[in-house]
């Protein structure tokens, strides 16, 4: 089936990064919220984005503009009825997905595939909630969408071959370069990412050097472009420990097992540079 129109659940940090490689590729795009106002702020997100791409050279302003026109920014589940894609990015709760699901399905077209963003939750669960189970894959993009090259394309038992080569061939048009992986909490990047990320923060626990040291070594020693407290302070301290508690909760390797310091910041509303405030001070939010 050929994907010409993209339908986008949420317009948060991944939802605009979506809607804006999907419409910079040629897609129509309609991006659902549940409030005017986190709409308003995604769309001065993908425009602060398309901007910053004119400047980095990597888009021209006839560009940014064609792809601006491409996006349409709705409340009504309704208007993705007609789309042949729906990529899912809202907040990582199995529960309100299933839920979402539950209404898409009714309403968009029953050739349209279902993909989910989710970093770490069951594919297979949210696909088995539907009537199209076969139509359903993992489609787990990278922050920030628009820069980071990587779509981990996640098969679920139930995802038909034609889903799966359909999802892949979506990701390479809108820029990226596609892991195929099976559907486990974390796939491939976060199962390695997230314990390494864990680790800096026993590391700094454990009193054996500073946090700029940590991110130091990690920078200059290992050639990473960022320090891993840095890291998990743009990633979300709250979005690496939920990450860590679904991992720990399949596996029960204590590698998953979110560290006191993690939890403490995330209970004291320091979640990174979202709310200003995490391993590091950013100053206002
Ligand atoms: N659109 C397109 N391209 C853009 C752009 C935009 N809006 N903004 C920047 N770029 C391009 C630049 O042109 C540049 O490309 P080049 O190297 O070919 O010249 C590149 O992106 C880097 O841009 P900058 O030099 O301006 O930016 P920085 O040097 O400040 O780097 C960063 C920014 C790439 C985000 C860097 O800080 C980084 O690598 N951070 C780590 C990000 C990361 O690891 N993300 C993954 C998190 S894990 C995750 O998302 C999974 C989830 O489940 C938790």
């Amino acid at each position: 089936m050929e994907i010409k129109k993209v339908g986008v659940c949420g317009c948060g940090l991944m939802g605009s990064g979506i809607v804006e490689v999907s419409a910079k590729a040629g897609y129509d795009v309609v991006v659902r919220e549940i409030e005017d106002q986190f709409l308003e702020k995604g769309f001065g997100r993908i425009d602060k984005s398309l901007s910053r791409a004119v400047r980095k050279g990597k888009a021209t302003e006839e560009e940014k503009k064609t792809a601006r026109s491409k996006i349409k920014g709705t409340l009504k589940l309704q208007d993705l009825s007609d789309c042949d894609l729906i990529v899912e990015a809202i907040t990582e709760n199995l529960e309100e997905k299933i839920k979402l699901y539950g209404e898409l399905d009714k309403l968009v077209k029953k050739e349209a595939l279902f993909a989910s963003n989710t970093s770490s939750l069951s594919i297979t669960e949210m696909a088995a909630s539907t009537d199209r189970p076969d139509k359903f894959v993992g489609l787990h993009f990278f922050n920030p969408v628009p820069v980071m090259r990587l779509v981990e394309v996640v098969r679920a038992e139930v995802t038909s071959d034609e889903t799966y080569e359909a999802a892949k061939k979506f990701a390479e048009s809108v820029g990226k370069t596609v892991v195929s992986c099976k559907d486990t909490p974390g796939f491939v990047v976060n199962r390695i990412l997230v314990p390494s990320l864990l680790d800096a923060v026993r590391v700094l626990e454990s009193g054996v050097a500073t946090k700029e040291d940590i991110d130091n070594a990690m920078k200059l020693g290992c050639g990473h472009p960022v320090g891993p407290l840095q890291l998990a302070d743009f990633v979300g301290l709250d979005t690496t420990y939920h990450i860590a508690e679904i991992m720990f909760e399949e596996f029960k390797d204590p590698r998953y097992a979110a560290p006191p310091l993690l939890k403490r910041l995330v209970k004291a509303g320091h979640l990174g540079r979202k709310t200003g405030k995490g391993f590091y001070d950013y100053g206002k939010k």
